[in-house]
């Protein structure tokens, strides 16, 4: 694919910027905030400056103008101007425009490149087995999502990871309470060594009532959480029928998981969790000791990984602790092992909630001590909490967490009500207006969330986010069937795509949208941001509404060369769209 205008342009001010003996890079183009200007340049500010540095007389204006000199003639440039202390304004010429926006139109991937090569796993979604999901998986889901789809159309090899938590104290509650109410179960017979029944013992809504029921039980009563932590350490040093309920509780689990995942449009490609890596554990420990990176401390087997540096104090990894369980830490790491045996990644992203950002650094620092990684090669993409109206993570009203289905529940209902308030989709019967209300209730959150800066805390708020005017999914959703509305008339009436000729401003404004794409995708990948995405998806939206409002395309008199051109711009506009929602995991619908 070839370059966007803009990069073309910031090459050709390179050129000129080393011709006269400055960094090239000087030469880089943007876009410019006003509205009668395309692209603006500003390097010669600061190749001023760079000469005062060396004690040299130096005007930006003069340094301008003898960019503006070299350039003026050149085939992309139709006039340049030199503003304020030395800005160089930059107008394209109408050719250079439509060369592009046909180049873009011919692109089944409408100018993005794909110029990635690496292997990287992100871990994210992070469930909890038997636990019930708050809002923090889901943030993590969303976005590990759009990273997952954004790389790989990058061209990387990506590989997503659920990261199950399937290892710690939820399950020592679970065996015990289950033991509690089926005390036959031959699970629960010590003697017993293998042959445990191939169906479950219990189902989702089981899990669903034992680990409250027991989690409830051991906040008054210590023998009680006693019992647990002692069933959880039989069952991480192999209790034959404790593993066998594992298996089952996991099992059980991630088939409801893959539904609920399913229902948000998540898919992971890895359904691996704590309890896989734990054979990989003792021989990791092995090496760790072999290496001299452990010590002991207390009875606790742990790793220092605290520098000069550190400004805040740095704890150590726990790997064992001194009841002999292992740790978060300890199964991060052996994690880490795995995905080095099995993958050999260049890259592992953590989309996991901010509060865990210390966890990580001390994860990643004793997995660099070990000569596992270097530090490049793993990165925590925190992020934010999603927050109710009094500021703190987001509750059920009566104070719970959130289960997952009846976010999506609320979304749902919050778009069918926009949807019968602003009257859309009547005519159509009630199987296709419930399709339609699921899609815009998961686009709203989904964009909701992604269009913050990933640190960002936001206020759920169903309303605002089903809006369909305003930067949110629904108007998005809107402007993408709009369109397919446009192309289907078009149809009807016999009328096809052509070149594109643009001519009038606000198609010249549309062309240069579509010429940002690539840039977009390139800066959400590099800063692993969807919001830059966001931004990207939704200035085009908006710039294909001043289009349409100004340059009809299928009224009587439009000259037909007109309307194939505009029809192309309209058929451009929606692949664009749709690849990039696609990208945030936002599926749009045929009609609304
Ligand atoms: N299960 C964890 C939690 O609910 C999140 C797991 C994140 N991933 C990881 N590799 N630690 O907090």
């Amino acid at each position: 694919m070839s370059a966007s205008l803009q990069d073309r342009l910031s090459l050709i001010f390179g050129e000129a910027f080393a011709a006269a003996g400055f960094a090239t890079d000087l030469g880089a183009v943007f876009e410019s905030s006003r509205d009668d200007v395309a692209y603006q340049c500003n390097g010669a500010m600061a190749a001023a400056g760079a000469l005062k540095k060396q004690g040299q007389k130096a005007n930006p204006r003069d340094i301008a103008h003898g960019i503006v000199m070299a350039l003026s003639k050149h085939e992309l440039i139709d006039s340049l101007q030199i503003a304020g202390p030395g800005f160089i304004n930059i107008t394209p010429t109408i050719e250079a425009i439509n060369t592009r926006a046909g180049e873009i139109a011919d692109d089944p991937r409408t100018g993005a490149s794909a110029p990635d090569r690496d292997t990287i796993v992100i871990d994210y979604g992070g469930a909890n087995v038997a636990k019930p999901m708050h809002v923090g998986h889901l943030r993590s889901a969303v976005i590990g999502e759009s990273l997952k789809r954004l790389l790989r159309f990058r061209g990387n090899t990506v590989i997503g990871d659920v990261h199950l938590g399937d290892w710690g104290l939820q399950m020592g509650h679970l065996i015990t309470e289950l033991e509690d109410e089926q005390p036959d179960l031959p699970y629960f017979d010590a003697a017993k060594t293998d042959d445990y029944p191939e169906d479950s013992p219990v189902t989702m809504d089981d899990l669903s009532r034992l680990y409250p029921a027991a989690s409830n039980k051991a906040k008054t009563d210590a023998a009680r959480l006693e019992r647990s932590r002692a069933a959880t350490a039989e069952l991480q040093t192999g209790r034959a029928g404790y593993r066998a309920l594992l298996e089952h509780f996991i099992s059980v689990s991630i088939a409801a998981l893959k539904q609920g995942y399913g229902a948000l449009g998540v898919e992971f490609d890895l359904w691996k969790g704590e309890a896989a890596v734990d054979p990989l554990i003792a021989g990791m420990i092995e090496g760790f000791k072999a290496k001299g990176i452990t010590e002991q401390d207390d009875g606790a087997l742990i790793i220092r990984v605290e520098t000069e540096a550190d400004k805040k104090p740095v704890p150590p990894v726990f790997l064992v602790s001194r009841s002999g369980a292992v740790q978060y830490h300890t199964t991060d790491l052996a994690t880490l092992l795995d995905r080095k045996n099995e993958i050999d990644p260049d890259l592992i992203l953590y989309v996991v909630d901010q509060r865990q950002a210390l966890h990580f650094e001390q994860v990643f620092r004793a997995a660099v001590m070990a000569g596992m990684y270097g530090p490049e090669q793993m990165q925590h993409l925190g992020f934010g909490t999603m927050n109710g109206n009094d500021g703190t993570p987001f509750k059920t009203r009566d104070g719970g967490v959130l289960r997952l289905d009846d976010l999506l529940t609320l979304m749902n209902d919050a778009a069918k009500k926009r949807l019968a308030e602003a009257g859309i989709g009547t005519e159509f019967d009630a199987a296709e207006r419930d399709e339609i209300a699921r899609k815009v209730g998961l686009a709203a959150l989904k964009f909701a969330d992604l269009q913050n800066q990933r640190l960002t805390n936001y206020i759920f708020d169903p309303e605002r986010f089903t809006a369909f005017e305003g930067k949110t999914g629904p108007y998005l959703l809107y402007a993408a069937v709009r369109i397919k509305s446009i192309l289907r008339k078009a149809t009807a009436l016999g009328v096809s795509a052509g070149e594109v000729k643009a001519a009038e401003p606000a198609e010249t404004a549309l062309v240069l949208a579509l010429d940002g794409f690539d840039r977009a995708l390139a800066g959400a990948a590099s800063k692993y941001s969807p919001h830059i995405l966001c931004d990207h998806i939704y200035r085009l939206a908006q710039s294909f509404s001043r289009f349409y409002a100004d340059c009809p395309i299928l009224q009587d008199g439009v000259a037909p060369d007109v309307q194939a051109s505009r029809l192309a711009l309209a058929q451009t506009t929606l692949r664009q769209l749709e690849l990039g929602l696609d990208i945030l995991g936002i599926a749009v619908p045929e009609r609304m």
